[in-house]
This record gives C-alpha cells, structure tokens and sequence, in this order.
C-alpha cells in the first residue's frame, strides 16, 4: 500500500511518517491491515536528518502535476497536513487561500484520479470554531471560524464531506486541538506560546507568554494525535456513517496551571523563565477558540485524550532526554 503525507516535513506530518514505518501496515479498502509498501511525503521543506525509509519530495500542494506524479492512480491512504497555520493565514489572507483551500482542492481531485477511492484523512482544528459559543462545544455545536485559517480549514472539510459522499475518496476530518508540547522550532500558529512557554524554559531560554495566565487552551500532546490520525483511518467506513468530521478528545488547561505544573516538576528556576507579555494580536485570536469540549462521539469511537498536564509535560522531558 501507498501512502502520501501531505505536510510530512512538519512537526506532526513528520512524527506520523516515523509512526507508520515503526507499525508497517495500515488498513486498507477492506478494512485488513495491509504491509505498507512506500510512505511519501510532501512538504516545501524537511528536517535536516530524514529516514532513509520515507520517500521526501520538495515541493508545493498546489503543483497538479507533481501531486499526479507523486500518487500515480495506486495510493490507497493520504494523509493531509500541510498548511498555512493560524498565524500565517492570519497574516497573508491570499496564501492561506492558495495553499489551504486550493492546495487542498488539487489534492482532492488527484485522489479523485486514483484506481480506488483512497482512505483519505484531513488536519482540521478547533478553530472551526468561534463566536457566540456554548459553555461547552460538543459534537452538535455548529462551526463559526473567525480567523481565515479557521474559515479555509472548515471550507475544506466540507469538500471532504462531499467528495466522500461522492465517492471519490474515503474522507475522514479530524478536529485537532492545540498540539503541545511542540518540540523544535516554533511555527507561526497563534497557539505556538502553547508549547513554548513549556519548551524553552525547559531548555533555559526565556519565553514570553502574549496571553493572560487565565488563558484556558484545549490541548493534546503530539502522540496522542499521532496515535488519532491512524486511527481516524483505520476505521472503518461504516463507523463514520454520514458525518465525517470529528471534535478529537483533549483536556482543558490554563496557561497559569501549566506554567504550575512546570514548576512542580522542574521547580522554580525554570518556571520563573515565562514571562507575561500581553500581545493583542494573539489574544484577539486565542480568545475565539473554544477550551470547552464534549467529544462524546470520539471517545465512543476509541479516540484517547491525556490524562493531564504534567503527565504531558512528563513525557516531552523524558522524550527529549532532558534532565530536571
Ligand atoms: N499543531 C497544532 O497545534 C495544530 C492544531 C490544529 C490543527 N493543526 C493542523 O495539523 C497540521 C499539521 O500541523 P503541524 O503542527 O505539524 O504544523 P507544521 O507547520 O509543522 O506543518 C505544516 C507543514 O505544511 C507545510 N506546507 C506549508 N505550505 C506548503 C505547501 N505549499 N506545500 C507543501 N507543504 C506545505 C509546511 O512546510 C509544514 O512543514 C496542519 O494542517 C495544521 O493546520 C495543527
């Protein structure tokens, strides 16, 4: 079996490749798990170091014929990351549409070409939704974006929607919360202070927090959504029925408890490295995000949150090797 990761250079893209060749088999059209034979990734950009294993091609989304070279007609799975995040799409309103809306258009129809309706899973966010929300978003809030990343994100899961329902692929979208503890480098998502104020006092770097310690962010460390996109494949089709969108599972948590829990297990000299620095731009987009979830449907279909906080701020230390 052939599988495509749009968005493979990226921090959760590249985290799901090294997943899928440690496991070696995905389900395919029939719902067996079948030896995957060669795993793509997409991106316009890689780490430095990259499995000799994973096939990496530098290129963009949006270039028809590259996606057609790249999948041929025999690519029974894609998985699709790539994307302009919050902050940029934010930024540069016509590269977010480019990339986020016809990038993934192209793609789309490339799986349209394919011998089989591919098993095709799609990266969407929370930032779905906004607005007038309820105290608790559950799986029968309506979608309401305010930011344009939001608005693309939820454009294309209805393509998703749709080509499913026509049968060109077998789309499944995930709703992601905010992934932290991001390893590396930041990205340009408004939610990067997420991990940051996390990451860099653990590596005795200052970081400055832009939003109130009162802040809540629903969150979800990065492999437990590795381990949700292959299950959001794996499922079977009769599982998903009609609605192909799903709220993941995450946990709510305030900026002010996780920079407590920093504290409690690397102690105060690392703790004390954020610093509070209000930034408008940012709180004006963190504050349409919803930290309240019911994910009812998810949790009936087997998807799994973390525990809780520290056991994330556990598991980036013991990840990185860093000692505390
Ligand atoms: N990390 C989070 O907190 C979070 C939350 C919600 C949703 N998501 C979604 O999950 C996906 C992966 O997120 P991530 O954290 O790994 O982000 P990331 O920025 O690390 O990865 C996205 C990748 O897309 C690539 N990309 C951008 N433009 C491209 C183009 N024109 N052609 C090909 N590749 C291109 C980037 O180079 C990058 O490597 C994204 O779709 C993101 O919107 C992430």
């Amino acid at each position: 079996m052939k599988v495509l990761i749009t968005g493979g250079g990226g921090f959760i893209g590249y985290r799901l490749a090294l997943a899928l060749l440690k496991r070696g088999t995905l389900a395919d059209a029939q719902g067996k798990q079948a030896a995957i034979s060669q795993i793509t990734l997409l991106d316009i950009a890689f780490p430095a170091q990259v499995d000799p294993r994973l096939t990496c091609v530098t290129g963009d989304l949006t270039d028809k014929a590259l996606l057609a070279k790249l999948m041929g007609s025999d690519t029974g799975s894609v998985f699709h990351l790539a994307s302009i995040v919050s902050g940029g799409a934010e930024a540069d309103f016509d590269l977010g549409l480019r990339i986020n809306l016809d990038g993934t258009r192209a793609l789309l129809e490339t799986c349209r070409a394919q011998a089989r309706p591919p098993r095709y899973v799609f990266a969407s966010t929370c930032a779905a939704f906004g607005g007038d929300l309820p105290e608790v978003v559950d799986d029968s809030t309506t979608p309401n974006p305010q930011s344009s990343y939001g608005a693309q994100k939820v454009c294309c899961e209805y393509l998703t929607t749709d080509y499913n329902r026509k049968g060109f692929i077998d789309g499944r979208s995930i709703r992601l919360p905010t992934i932290s503890v991001r390893a590396g480098k930041p990205n340009l998502a408004a939610s990067s202070f997420a991990s940051g104020i996390i990451r860099e006092p653990l590596a005795g770097v200052v970081s400055p927090c832009p939003v109130d310690p009162e802040t809540c962010v629903w969150i979800l460390s990065p492999s437990k959504v590795v381990d949700d996109f292959i299950h959001a494949h794996d499922l079977p089709s009769s599982a998903w029925g009609v609605n192909r969108v799903l709220n993941l599972p995450g946990i709510t948590t305030s900026v002010k408890e996780m920079v407590d829990a920093l504290r409690k297990i690397a102690g105060d000299q690392v703790a004390d490295l954020v610093e509070w620095k209000p930034d408008a731009r940012v709180q004006a987009i963190v504050k349409t995000w919803p930290a309240r979830f019911s994910t009812a449907r998810a949790v009936k279909l087997g998807f799994v949150a973390d525990q809780n906080i520290e056991g994330i701020i556990g598991d980036y230390i013991s990840e990185q090797g860093i000692k505390v």
